[in-house]
């Protein structure tokens, strides 16, 4: 169906951290900040986790105006390169981020007489900068825990008077942060009890905290109290209905001006092949836009390019990935790829039986558990926590969703 020639831009964002033209679903996961935003005395923070692609910065993103609105300031970055941070350099990046939305506030106002000058005075104002911050951090003794904890309190002190409900710390891509046994440095550890113990004091600053579905797991394993401590809301991929949305609201709401459509059919492919994955149904949806459109101002029917579109969703997003696996990685991966389970939650044992049907020198479990180990450093595996059964132990997923197709294409076995 053809309609005027528009001035409309492919709506389409695929890309990490990129704000989809309509953010679908996700009212319930909102909901659940909202209510945490609610509390005065800190009692849980957040960890917003999930696959690679599901949506959390942008979800993240969305919180930010909420807190605001709510009278709460908004503080924290994107932890990508924080692999390893040491405690001071934690204390630091806590001090930065804070200093932002402090810089402005006035502490002290002191009316000096110039010497030298008659009827002459300087005021000098003190402010709660950087510089100021950094100071008190470094004035105050103990170690960077005490020290810490000396700096957030006196901010808040300096804080209470303004109409303001709290501060939320939010760190992005925060399953980087990690305590080094080897070299005495726990950041993780530090930030985890500096928060707890002034939270334990009414200061109500509140952490949230995003990552890969490694994150929590090594919350806990830092601090077992970090199960108390968070609530967990796992983003999982959209159902149908918010999948639907998110292919057609960018086109439906800008109907008049938008040229493409696409038929329920196409709408159909596009959900059953992204899984309802919100990355692959941005990529897809994209892709798609560029091929109708075209064909559409010419009068001709288009259809979703699926394999074309599939092929480049490999070469773009998985196959990086894969290529920083080890040859013996992957032969693990294909096993893992080729289980009836792959999509959902496997264990040890399954990969161990198949192997020894599959594969000339099979897999023994301690170098599966070893091998597994390193798949999750590596963001491709996590230990599942948050799986169906509810299984603690012993399970483990696919970091990367639709990551077992791409294997078997690869291997051509789909
Ligand atoms: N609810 C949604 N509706 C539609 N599109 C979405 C939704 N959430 C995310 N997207 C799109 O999915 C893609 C991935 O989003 P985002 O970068 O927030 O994911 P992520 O979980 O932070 O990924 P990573 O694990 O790589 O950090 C982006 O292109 C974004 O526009
Ligand atoms: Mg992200």
């Amino acid at each position: 169906m053809i309609k005027e020639k528009p001035l409309f831009l492919n709506p389409y964002r695929p890309g990490a951290g990129h704000m989809p033209p309509h953010l679908a679903g996700r009212h319930k996961e909102t909901e659940e900040f909202i209510k945490l935003t609610s509390q005065t005395t800190i009692l849980e923070n957040m960890v917003l986790t999930g696959l690679r692609g599901v949506g959390k910065t942008v979800l993240l993103d969305t919180f930010k105006p909420l807190s605001i609105k709510n009278n709460w300031l908004w503080v924290g970055t994107d932890l990508s390169e924080s692999a390893s941070v040491s405690e001071e350099n934690l204390a630091i990046r806590l001090l930065t981020d804070l200093s932002v939305v402090t810089s402005n506030v006035l502490i002290s106002q002191e009316k000096i007489s110039k010497i030298g000058f008659i009827n002459t005075e300087e005021i000098i104002e003190k402010r709660l900068g950087f510089d100021f911050l950094t100071q008190l951090y470094q004035n105050t003794p103990g170690l960077v825990m005490d020290k810490l904890k000396y700096v957030l309190e006196f901010v808040w002190d300096c804080l209470q008077s303004q109409n303001i409900k709290g501060l939320i710390f939010a760190y992005d891509e925060a399953q980087n942060l990690s305590d080094q046994a080897a070299k005495e440095q726990y950041p993780l550890g530090i930030l985890l009890d500096t928060f707890q113990s002034i939270q334990k004091k009414d200061v109500p600053f509140m952490l949230l905290l995003t990552g890969l579905p490694t994150l929590f797991p090594k919350l806990v394993e830092s601090r077992t109290f970090a199960e108390r401590m968070f609530r967990v809301v796992f983003l999982k991929r959209l159902n149908e209905n918010d999948s639907r949305d998110a292919i057609l609201k960018p086109i439906t709401d800008q109907i008049n001006t938008c040229l493409v459509h696409f038929t329920e059919e196409s709408v159909n492919l596009i959900i059953k092949n992204s899984g309802g994955y919100p990355y692959f149904i941005q990529f897809i949806c994209k892709e798609a836009y560029d091929v109708f459109l075209p064909k559409l101002e010419a009068g001709e029917k288009a259809s979703v390019p699926l394999n074309e579109i599939t092929r480049k969703l490999d070469t773009d997003f998985f196959a990086g990935r894969w290529a920083r696996a080890t040859d013996r990685q992957r032969e693990l991966l294909i096993i893992i790829a080729q289980l009836d389970n792959s999509e959902e939650e496997f264990s040890v044992q399954d990969i161990v039986e198949l192997s020894k049907k599959d594969m000339k020198k099979p897999f023994s479990p301690s170098h599966v558990n070893q091998m597994l180990s390193s798949l999750s450093t590596a963001g491709l595996i996590y230990k599942n926590r948050f799986g169906k059964y509810k299984n603690r132990f012993g399970k483990y997923s696919f970091a990367v969703p639709l990551l077992g197709q791409f294997i078997l294409r690869q291997q051509k076995i789909i």
